[in-house]
């Protein structure tokens, strides 16, 4: 069977959902979106749909700040490089499952670097993994036992 390529925004969804389908039950990025985010599948899938109905289509359904979402999870469970990976291959593994053309081609692309510029710009904030910071100018006091 010869797949096509993404067309519409029901196409955006059932990708999205798809992907979804994968990325929650993942061993090293599931408990983000389940234990982390608690994420309302219903409530998100829409919004991720018109991201890449805005990204793939044209559309300008999507209104932009993708990126606040992610400093807050970062900020609680810490993204690493691998999550990032993880997501990656997750994503494109979905897009070649369900479709092929220019488009999937683009779907990859875009999340690659969307990818690389998330990872890059939360190295600028702090973390749960960050080393705690060394304690400076800690005092002892003695107490003379003679006074
Ligand atoms: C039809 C063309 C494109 C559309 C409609 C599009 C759309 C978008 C949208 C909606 C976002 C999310 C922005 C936000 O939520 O603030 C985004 C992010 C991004 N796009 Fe594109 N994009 C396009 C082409 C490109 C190209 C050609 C590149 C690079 C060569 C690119 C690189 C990026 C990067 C790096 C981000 C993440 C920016 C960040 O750090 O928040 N995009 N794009
Ligand atoms: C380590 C990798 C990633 C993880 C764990 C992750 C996780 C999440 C979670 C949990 C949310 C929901 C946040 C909330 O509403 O509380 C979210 C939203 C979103 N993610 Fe990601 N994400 C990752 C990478 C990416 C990449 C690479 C892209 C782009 C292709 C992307 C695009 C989006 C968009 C567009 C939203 C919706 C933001 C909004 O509500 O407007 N994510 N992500």
């Amino acid at each position: 069977m010869s797949l096509r390529d993404i067309e519409d925004r029901a196409d955006c969804e059932r990708l999205v959902r798809a992907f979804y389908g994968r990325a929650l039950v993942d061993p090293l990025i599931g408990w983000i979106f389940v234990d982390v985010a608690k994420l309302d599948l219903e409530a998100h899938v829409p919004r991720i749909a018109s991201f890449w109905e805005t990204v793939l289509l044209g559309a300008r359904t999507y209104g932009g700040g993708a990126f606040r979402p992610h400093a807050a999870i970062h900020m609680r469970a810490g993204l690493r490089a691998a999550h990032f990976e993880r997501w990656l291959i997750l994503w494109h593994a979905t897009v070649d499952e369900l479709f092929a053309g220019e488009r999937a081609e683009l779907a990859k692309a875009h999340a690659d670097r969307v990818a690389r510029a998330f990872h890059s710009r939360i190295q600028a904030l702090p973390s749960p993994h960050d080393p705690v910071p060394e304690t400076r100018g800690l005092s002892i006091t003695l107490h003379d036992p003679g006074a």
